[in-house]
């Protein structure tokens, strides 16, 4: 069976994340080659739909389609024609009509990408749908995991690995916790009672509400933005009651294996959920999983175009 889209990991096969992480390394090499360019996709048009605000996904996607020498288009809900009133669907079916070969698309409703795939010709990639699912970033993290633990891909299961923050409002978190469990590891959630969503009873997945006790001889801390835009009150008190409890930094630090792996999807909130020192530390990838995210995309449009 081909892949035909990437709308999310929870329904996708471990054999189709498992080629997908071994396309991605050989991707990678290309990145640090003097000349940034190969023709597999020459003649293939993408688009890219944002209908929410990003940097790393949305200039990743690109660098990764002319890397691999497809033509991109870009659009924003804000400069587009849907500033006029245009409907999603027809957004969709005009990108259709002019000849594209594959839509990346973010949208803040929760099961976009998967409506439209039901009335396109042509592979819809999730970038971020609501709350719902990340599925490129997930993949990027579960590289670099890879990458920096040195391990295999039949190597996760002997990882620990604490997701902390906004549960409730993360798409990073909820793909994260499908590719991390289904590659074997060992996934822990933490975070303030009202920011753990009741689905994760039904998840193959450890709960804490103390960091510290969350952090434990894990290998990977995956800290999480904590979405104000997202968020009615009264989550929590006050932000810096919310750093008190849920920051990474140094003394929270020393709860952790001495050599644990730091991430963050990005963008950070220094001084929020993670210390600048820390976000800036040798252990700290959060580079790393920017640059990696080039690769990956590089696979996913590979992989669906090819
Ligand atoms: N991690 C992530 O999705 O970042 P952007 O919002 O900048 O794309």
């Amino acid at each position: 069976m081909e892949l035909k889209n990437l709308v999310g990991l929870k329904d996708i096969s471990i054999s189709f994340i498992k080629e997908i992480l071994e396309t991605t390394s050989s991707s990678r090499e290309i990145l640090f080659r003097p000349l940034k360019k190969i023709p597999t996709l020459r003649g293939k048009n993408i688009t890219l739909l944002f209908y929410e605000p990003s940097t790393r996904t949305r200039v990743s996607f690109e660098n990764a389609a002319k890397i691999l020498s497809a033509d991109v288009s870009s659009i924003t809900a804000t400069t587009s024609s849907v500033a006029k009133g245009e409907s999603l669907k027809d957004t969709v079916k005009t990108i259709q009509a002019l000849k594209t070969d594959l839509l990346v698309i973010r949208h803040p409703v929760s099961g976009t990408p998967h409506f439209i795939s039901k009335f396109v010709n042509f592979p819809i990639v999730n970038a971020g749908d609501g709350i719902n699912e990340h599925p490129s970033q997930a993949l990027l993290d579960a590289y670099t995991i890879m990458d920096k633990k040195k391990i295999k891909l039949d190597e996760f299961k002997k990882l620990k690995i604490a997701i902390v923050g906004d549960i409730l409002h993360s798409r990073v978190a909820r793909s994260n916790i499908w590719c991390l469990t289904k590659l074997g590891a060992e996934v822990r959630l933490c975070g303030p009672a009202t920011l753990i969503p009741k689905e994760v009873e039904k998840l193959p997945v450890k709960v804490f509400y103390n960091m510290n006790k969350a952090i434990e001889d894990v290998d990977v801390i995956m800290m999480l933005r904590l979405q104000l835009e997202r968020q009615k009150s009264g989550f929590f008190p006050t932000l810096a009651e919310y750093s008190r409890f849920f920051e990474l930094n140094k003394d929270r630090l020393k709860y952790a294996k001495k050599d644990v792996l730091i991430m963050h999807p990005g963008p950070i909130q220094r001084g929020v959920e993670i210390s600048s020192d820390i976000a800036d530390c040798l252990q700290s990838a959060i580079e790393e999983q920017v640059t990696n995210g080039i690769a990956t995309r590089m696979a996913i449009i590979y992989l669906l175009l090819k």
